[in-house]
């Protein structure tokens, strides 16, 4: 299907409203919504699950340190209207959708953190093992930056996610606003994702693997998805009208599977000034930037040198197709006003590393497999979900990971309560690889290229319970590259 580009204006999600206050705090309630959703203008309305029925979700804006609480609703219809596979984990065919939605990079306490298993059905008639509260609290402990929330039911959060589950969610503090950032209208947040169509308008997504075969259960996951179009805010191909001066995006990959490497079609220098876990130390200056699934990144780029002219922001892995131009700026001939934003040389101070606190250092594989259809399946250490937790830290210990990929793909990986830093990258010979540009920030889902081991440290805090950590793509996550992360108390303790 042939799809004009640029001729949909960038839409900006609404911000969401409290409902009133619970407990003293701001209350919010959320309610998952089957609706129709124009991508295109050429396209027709498609089916869409929306969080309030928008696709992206509404956006929170709250403040660092202040709580609030969330009701997540499901008014979704009984049946998935994408092809669920029932023969994975947790997809089972059950009378009614599942959800649950997780505040990915936030440490949460577990009863609020959306654990897979902690899925509820429409109007909460079901319930999951792990269910404990239909109100959710989130504390927004930490740093300013741009969290999201999804959709994470343990066997159907692709389908889930892909129909429209997703939202973005900042928490502001004093000392960025003080920082002369670009502000108000001049910030922009971009959600990207790629999706297809069936020449009806609806959404696509396959349900039947790359080699069909007779032994295999249909519909049945695959492995990977990649839409043959890119929607940013929810629309395909769109263009952003801006000022010829800096503007700061707030940008996430929300897609299934896809690698974006951001640049501009003129090639054009920017600035990556944050990254999952909120501002770097220092602005580094950068010309494209490796983005993989769940991964945020937090820039500034500066128009003034662009009057009425236009550029493209582009997927460097997909120059020479029709997806390789994502999404254009139209920069205008005049300023509303004068550009007063600055980047700041000094951006932050991150907590020092604490490499003199490890007490456990873990090896963990990534590695492909097969299932009992023998169909590709993506593994941790060769475990599968329900197989016994291992990854079971004590509260408050430091520890070391390396993921080890001996797999040909990308693994985005992320793991539920914590940031981490990223201290190493090596080639499958052990050499030593350059860090990326967002190695030197904070993380929560860390891209962990073909045949690489990453090491990450962290400090699992502050609280203890069952969590769980996974790759990103979300159809190796449902296939069951998912593993239980179990905070340990420490016994030892008094409190
Ligand atoms: Cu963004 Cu466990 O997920
Ligand atoms: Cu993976």
């Amino acid at each position: 299907m042939e799809l004009r580009k640029f001729v949909d204006a960038l839409p900006i999600p609404s911000v969401i409203k409290p409902d009133g206050t619970y407990r003293g705090k701001p209350y919010y309630e959320v309610k998952m919504l089957e609706t129709l959703h124009r991508f295109h203008k050429d396209l027709p309305k498609a089916k869409v699950w929306g969080y309030n029925g928008l696709v992206p979700g509404p956006t929170f804006e709250v403040k660092k340190d202040e709580d609030i609480y969330v009701k997540w609703q499901n008014k979704l219809p009984l049946k998935h209207f994408l092809p669920v596979d029932t023969t994975i984990h947790g997809a089972m065919d059950t009378p009614e959708v599942r959800t649950v939605v997780h505040l990915h990079g936030s440490p949460s306490e577990p009863a609020s953190d959306g654990h897979p298993e902690a899925w509820f059905t429409r109007n909460y008639k079901v319930t999951g093992s792990h269910f404990e509260k239909k109100i959710y609290h989130y504390t927004n402990a930490m740093r300013a930056t741009n969290l999201w929330y999804h959709d994470h039911a343990l066997g159907i959060t692709r389908l889930n996610v892909y129909a429209g589950l997703a939202g973005m969610y900042f928490i502001r503090d004093e000392k960025e606003k003080s920082l002369r950032l670009p502000k108000g209208k001049y910030e922009v947040p971009l959600v990207v994702v790629d999706r297809s169509f069936n020449p009806d308008g609806s959404l696509f997504y396959p349900s039947q693997p790359r080699n069909p075969s007779p032994d295999l259960p249909n519909p049945s996951i695959v492995p990977a998805f990649f839409g043959d179009t890119v929607t940013v805010n929810g629309k395909v191909w769109p263009f952003l009208k801006v000022e010829p001066r800096k503007y700061r995006f707030r940008l996430l990959n929300a897609s299934n599977t896809r690698t974006y490497k951001f640049q501009f079609s003129n090639n054009m220098p920017f600035f990556l000034i944050g990254t999952d876990g909120g501002l770097l130390a220092r602005p580094i200056q950068v010309s494209s930037l490796d983005v993989s699934p769940a991964e945020r990144i937090d820039i500034v780029v500066d128009f003034s040198q662009l009057k009425g002219q236009n550029v493209v922001l582009q997927d460097g892995f997909e120059l020479d197709s029709e997806i390789g131009n994502i999404m254009q700026f139209k920069v205008a001939k005049e300023l509303c006003a004068p550009d007063r934003s600055q980047v700041p040389e000094h951006l932050s101070t991150l907590p020092p590393i604490p490499l003199d606190q490890v007490r456990k250092i873990r090896r963990i594989t990534l590695n492909d497999s097969e299932d009992e259809y023998g169909r590709l399946m993506l593994l941790f250490d060769d475990k599968t979900w329900s197989d016994h937790p291992t990854e079971t830290p004590l509260i408050g210990s430091v520890e070391i990971w390396e993921l080890v990929n001996q797999t040909p793909g990308i693994h985005p990986i992320h793991i539920h309560l914590v940031d981490f830093r990223i201290i190493g990258r090596f080639d499958a010979q052990g050499n030593k690889l350059p860090p990326l540009p967002a190695d030197f920030g904070i993380k929560d889902t860390v891209l962990v290229d073909a045949n690489q081991t990453v090491r990450l440290i962290m400090k699992f805090q502050p609280y203890c319970g069952d969590y769980v950590w996974h790759c990103h793509r979300l159809e190796h996550e449902d296939h069951d590259m998912m593993r239980p992360l179990i905070v340990r108390p420490d016994k030892k303790k008094k409190d």
